[in-house]
């Protein structure tokens, strides 16, 4: 079935004075909706949770990711896993809500029973009442489904149709980009964690995060210490783009304590801060003294939620001392992620105008907007 015309996505990748946006059913339409799951969603690294939400060996917990049900845990040696939220003998639904497993996780229909690395570990009365093995139920073989998956930065990536490149190589060049920053990251604890409600295709959030076009308009707070000219554009064709700013300048108490900060950082993030869309659907935002991501789960066409988290450089930054700046450092992020929402969620509205025709971007403010766009329409095209 083909749900748009394809030669519209040549109009996509053209060089960005040429080009022309996604057009209007790549945001409204449920079957290019259920394209993209499979084109661009299942077939890359996408962003399914965090890790720290399953922060003890036992933690499981069951989410959805393009329509699959699936199973986050964490085990007995500290790993996270990914499965199919599905046993292997007839199919049923293993867990229901998050919990911690004490023993192995248990089919509720006929106590098949896993450990949490998802090996099969019992299977009471298969072979007849009282014997609970048979030679043609091979338990190596009936282990729990794993989808390929993998933590950066707290984030659990997942590629669900398993065909994606060795996620250290899909994320080289960001891992490149910010190696001063591979070092070890502590959430800040219940209030360093938000979340968002939009309802607008979360295509609209990563594109509203790519740009500082709008920062004079919408945030005007923000533009009284952090000017439109004291921001660059990060566009890295084919994998990310966002935008930096030259004039980090942190005020979070009244007393002029700070945060401190992560380690051997150099000179360029005394004020430096970067804010970059990792396609497709995690924004991460990094500083000295602290770094924060925002993973966009699409629920529909034309909804989604942000769910922020926000880290410092050590476990004394999350103690009770730091409190009162951890509030107003969420506080801040919090005011500015809400601007947002009325523009994210009208341009949804949008394109909802038949005639609109994808948009004209600017060459000099929009390359990192045209960048996603790019590699949202290449996505398709290798699909
Ligand atoms: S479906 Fe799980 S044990 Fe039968
Ligand atoms: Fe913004």
């Amino acid at each position: 079935m083909t749900v748009f015309d394809p030669s519209i996505l040549a109009n996509v990748t053209k060089p960005v004075a040429e080009a022309r946006g996604l057009p209007n059913s790549f945001y409204t339409d449920p079957d290019v909706y259920a394209l993209e799951q499979k084109a661009v969603m299942a077939a890359t690294w996408a962003g399914l949770s965090f890790a720290s939400y399953v922060p003890e060996p036992g933690d499981a917990m069951p989410i959805t990711f393009c329509g699959t049900p699936l199973i986050v845990t964490r085990d007995q040696d500290g790993e996270v896993h990914v499965f199919l939220n599905a046993c292997r003998h007839r199919g049923m639904i293993l867990l229901e809500e998050k919990r911690r497993i004490e023993g192995a996780l248990r089919c509720p229909y006929h106590s098949w029973c896993y450990d949490l690395k998802g090996t099969l570990r019992a299977t009471p009365h298969v072979g007849g009442p009282g014997q609970n093995a048979h030679e043609e139920i091979r338990r190596d073989e009936l282990g729990l489904i794993e989808v390929r998956s993998k933590v950066w930065r707290d984030v659990i990536f997942v590629n669900m149709d398993g065909k994606a490149p060795e996620f250290d190589d899909y994320a080289r060049a960001l891992i490149e980009r910010w190696r001063e920053f591979d070092q070890p990251i502590v959430h800040g604890g219940p209030d360093s964690s938000f979340k968002l409600s939009l309802k607008t295709n979360w295509k609209l959030a990563v594109e509203n995060y790519c740009e500082s076009y709008h920062l004079p308009w919408v945030h005007p707070g923000l533009n009284a210490y952090s000017r439109l000219e004291d921001h660059y554009d990060i566009v890295e064709p084919n994998k990310f783009s966002g935008q930096g700013t030259v004039v980090y300048n942190p005020s979070l108490s009244d007393d002029g304590r700070t945060f401190e900060n992560f380690g051997g950082l150099s000179e360029k993030w005394d004020t430096g801060a970067e804010y970059v869309s990792f396609f497709p659907n995690v924004l991460f935002g990094v500083h000295r003294d602290h770094v924060y991501a925002i993973l966009i789960e699409s629920t529909g066409p034309e909804t989604c939620i942000e769910h922020i988290e926000i880290y410092y450089a050590n476990e004394a930054m999350t103690g009770d001392a730091y409190a009162d700046m951890r509030d107003r450092n969420a506080a801040m992020w919090k005011e500015i992620f809400v601007e947002d929402i009325g523009v994210v969620e009208g341009m949804q509205k949008g394109r909802h105008g038949t005639l609109f025709d994808g948009g004209k971007f600017s060459p000099a403010m929009d390359a990192p907007t045209h960048c996603f766009h790019d590699w949202v329409a290449r996505r398709f095209e290798a699909a």
